[in-house]
């Protein structure tokens, strides 16, 4: 939720920490600060609002020293003010802290500490006050900022990357991991640190993944990671595969509509090189990055849970229909929030795909470490190399959509829609209801996938302009049946996230069992309506909600239009897909756009909504 960065061994250290948090700010932007360390004074400038206010104050009041530490906050404990923002100093003005996370027990720690003075609201300020306490119970002579930390945070409970300096270790910053991501790398004399290789990459490629339980103190002479008895350990070493030109706009006024446009190269990009030849002979077979997990042992499963959230629950969504269709194994699709609360049959038989763009999201990490404790093989469907997800998993298939930064998710969406008909398809072949020759032609037929999304980023226009129209509706209901269903949901999460409009999705076929008393005069409904095995019964809905005053922008398929234009106000033709699975990588593309553009017509911030962040890292 809240982004870290700390540097330290560059006299313009201050500079690389605002160019981080720049990056970081998809993570949290209701309040970013910064301090500096140079073995006198912590210096300290925060500011409630987006980085720019805090870069207006530096402006005012520059800081200048070879190490820092910074953050953007996304507000759990205490609102987004001035003293609530990070970081947080304790009272001697000794050591100060950053922090991604929630400290559980942040109450029980500050009532220790007596009638100490606290700044601020948060739960993280007392952790610089213990780390102060700990630093000042150590001989005067020997001060270990690691070993304070490591004592502190033993007491910890909660989920936390923690990041610390103090006055006496003036070159060095000591962080802490537990289920909240954190990388650190060094380069050129340079020690960082920082909670996603986007703050890194205009430094470094090569980066260490710092595990739960590992602590690490950077300096400009190397960075040394230890276990919580001190032991000194391997962090998860990997190199970064995009540069610094893909985390920037490269002249799109926002990342979410570069994002949109990127779209078929990343689809082309999940595709590839996605058939191999096994080694002991047999014609070609598709295959993931990493699978840690005997194919034989897939071959036993009888039940699948996908766990995920937000926009990539909508992906497992599509993940069922092609796990059922090619591989015949039932499917439950789970909000991964929901699945450990309860008691869900889970057993070495199950297998658990976990979905996830960032890799980063508590509830899916423990959803698939609750399945893993169950002894159940854990498929991670991740964009992001390296996450916390991707390593824990017994399997993994990267997306490969590269870095995704706008909040609204788009080309992760359709990479994992992707991802998924290749995990259908690659389950119908392990499980011998797919012929490898099978599974490698519907392969060749979703090649032209990307080349048709092209085609429906061609329509902007026209979208634009039904923007344009509707972008004052007092309220949209979605609706689909089959595959156009999880893209209903998608296309609402899409318009209310964004532009904050009043966007609902429904099953078409449930509308009259509830919804539909909704629908009056000024309603919109988007229909999904492509050419296929519900279409009939998508007319029959569509005539519904228009007899009761709503109007009707259909999205339909070559093969479905002409009839459409008789039912609906509007009518987007998309290309008929190359499997009726694939139809929803197509018709999600459109959705986007339209709340992209119903977004910038309402003056919303479309990169940075309100009350969100790009990863969600606390439960
Ligand atoms: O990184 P993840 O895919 O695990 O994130 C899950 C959701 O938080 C995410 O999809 C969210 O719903 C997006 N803002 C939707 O656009």
């Amino acid at each position: 939720m809240c982004g870290i960065i700390g540097i330290t061994g560059r006299p313009d250290a201050v500079d690389g920490i605002v160019a981080g948090l720049t990056r970081l700010e998809y993570r949290g932007y209701d309040s970013a600060g910064i301090v500096t360390n140079d073995g006198r004074d912590l210096r300290v400038v925060k500011r409630a609002g987006k980085l720019q206010q805090l870069v207006k104050a530096l402006e005012a009041q520059p800081l200048a020293t070879s190490t820092g530490i910074g953050h953007t906050r996304w507000a759990t404990h205490g609102e987004p003010t001035d003293r609530n923002a990070h970081p947080h100093v304790d009272p001697s003005g000794r050591v100060a802290v950053v922090h991604n996370g929630i400290i559980e027990n942040y109450q029980a720690l500050k009532a220790e500490l007596g009638d100490a003075r606290f700044a601020s609201e948060t739960d993280t300020e007392v952790t610089a006050h213990l780390v102060a306490r700990e630093l000042d119970r150590q001989p005067e002579d020997a001060r270990d900022l690691l070993a304070a930390v490591r004592a502190v945070v033993a007491r910890l409970q909660g989920a936390y990357s923690l990041c610390f300096v103090a006055l006496d270790a003036p070159d060095e910053i000591v962080v802490a991991k537990h289920e909240a991501p954190l990388i650190v790398a060094h380069a050129d004399g340079v020690g960082y640190c920082a909670s996603d290789v986007a703050a890194l990459i205009a430094h470094t490629r090569e980066v260490a993944a710092l595990l739960d339980g590992q602590f690490a103190r950077i300096a400009p002479d190397g960075v040394e990671v230890v276990d919580v008895h001190g032991e000194p350990v391997e962090p998860h070493r990997y190199e970064v595969d995009w540069d610094l030109a893909a985390a920037e706009k490269q002249g799109f006024p926002h990342f979410m509509l570069k994002e949109i446009h990127e779209q078929p190269q990343a689809i082309a990009d999940t595709l590839r090189d996605r058939l191999t030849v096994p080694p002991n002979g047999g014609g070609p077979r598709l295959y993931l990055d990493e699978l840690r997990i005997d194919e034989h042992e897939l071959g036993s499963i009888d039940k699948v849970f996908i766990l995920a959230c937000g926009t990539s629950l909508h992906a497992g969504m599509v993940g069922k229909l092609a796990i059922e269709h090619w591989a015949g194994i039932p499917v439950d699709v789970e909000v991964a929030s929901e699945f450990r609360y309860r008691d869900p049959i889970v057993d070495p038989h199950t297998l658990v795909i976990a979905i996830s763009q960032s890799g980063e999201t508590i509830d899916t990490i423990a959803g698939a470490s609750y399945a893993r404790d169950q002894r159940a093989p854990v498929i991670a469907l991740v964009n992001v190399v390296g996450s916390t997800l991707a390593r824990e998993a017994d399997g993994v298939l990267y997306t490969h959509a590269g870095p995704e930064v706008a909040v609204a998710s788009t080309k992760a969406f359709t990479t994992q829609l992707i991802g998924c008909l290749l995990l259908g398809l690659f389950l119908g072949q392990v499980r011998g209801r797919l012929f490898a020759s099978e599974a490698e032609d519907i392969l060749a037929r979703l090649q032209s996938v990307p080349e048709a999304v092209q085609q429906v980023l061609e329509l902007d226009a026209q979208i634009a302009a039904l923007a344009e129209r509707y972008h004052d509706v007092d309220y949209t209901m979605f609706i689909g049946r089959h595959t156009g269903l999880p893209i209903a949901y998608e296309g609402a999460l899409k318009l209310k996230e964004i532009s904050y409009l009043h966007a609902e999705a429904f099953p078409a076929g449930e509308m009259k069992h509830g919804p539909i008393a909704l629908i009056e005069q000024g309603s919109l409904v988007v229909a999904l309506a492509p050419a296929g095995r519900v279409f009939g019964k998508m007319v029959s809905n569509i005539q519904e909600v228009r007899a009761r005053g709503a109007a009707v922008l259909a999205i339909g398929t070559e093969g479905s239009t002409a009839e459409l234009k008789a039912h609906a106000d509007d009518v987007l033709t998309l290309p008929e897909p190359p499997h009726e699975l694939a139809g929803p990588v197509l018709s999600v593309v459109p959705l986007q756009l339209f709340s992209y553009h119903v977004a910038t017509l309402r003056g919303e911030d479309v990169d940075q909504p309100r009350n969100l962040a790009k990863t969600v890292t606390v439960e």
